[in-house]
């Protein structure tokens, strides 16, 4: 494998979105708890990030939890909403040093108060950066689309694609070229439903936990392996 620095993408590959499924499997594999495999994943997570943006990424993001996560037990979600309020306070200085902007894609009112106070401040705090780490939570996709199409009937504005497009969660941000899920499972799962229209698909057997910066660039090699033709020869 080639020395990991020198790797680079180009204007064709700007945004990658990752599923990152497999914490449980990964933990009771080695006899340990399910939130024991979710502390590994935020670690691999963070890893991941910053990678991608060493590529040249401009835009990357994470599944943390979904709407339908809420069904899980509860020692479970108070694990994963914990790892995420420590994440978002320890993480503020190393994203401005890296000149990254923030974003939770998700329903925030949804959330407790101190969570959402956490990602407010520092969405706000990078908000200027134009490089994006977006981390959805509680985080719908057919529900983001009802959302923004509420939100533009709201404000009296004629809902077409570019309308619809900028009322989501995702706002102005680029549209994923290449969605990776980990963990066996090809679905989408809900996740970015309209935003991942022509994304390129790549899944892989590896656990999240395992994800390393080896079966990242398996990934991007092979999109860039793919003819992306958008309905066009
Ligand atoms: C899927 O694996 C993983 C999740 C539902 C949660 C992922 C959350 C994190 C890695 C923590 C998020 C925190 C930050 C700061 C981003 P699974 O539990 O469904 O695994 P399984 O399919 O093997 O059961």
């Amino acid at each position: 494998m080639e020395n990991n620095n020198c790797f680079k993408v180009d204007e064709n590959l700007r945004h990658i979105a990752f599923i990152m499924d497999g914490n449980g499997r990964w933990a009771k594999m080695r006899g340990m708890s399910r939130p024991e495999g979710h502390k590994v994943g935020v670690k691999v997570f963070e890893h991941i990030a910053n990678t991608c943006f060493d590529f040249g990424l401009e835009a990357v993001t994470f599944y943390a939890f979904s709407t339908e996560n809420w069904k899980r037990p509860p020692a479970e979600i108070k694990t994963i909403m914990n790892l995420l309020a420590r994440y978002l306070e320890v993480c503020g200085d190393d994203l401005v040093k890296r000149e990254v902007r923030f974003r939770v894609l998700g329903d925030k009112d949804g959330l407790n108060d101190n969570l959402r106070e956490k990602i407010n401040s520092l969405e706000q705090r990078t908000a200027h950066f134009r490089k994006t780490l977006n981390v959805a939570i509680n985080y719908g996709g057919r529900d983001e689309i009802v959302h923004a199409c509420k939100k533009l009937v709201d404000e009296g504005r004629e809902i077409n694609k570019e309308n619809l497009s900028l009322a989501l969660y995702t706002e102005d941000c680029i549209d994923p070229d290449l969605v990776v899920r980990t963990a066996g499972e090809k679905r989408l799962s809900n996740f970015l439903l309209w935003q991942a229209s022509y994304a390129e698909l790549y899944f892989t057997d590896t656990l999240w936990p395992d994800f390393s910066d080896e079966d990242l660039i398996l990934a991007i090699k092979e999109f860039y392996r793919r003819r992306r033709r958008y309905g066009g020869l």
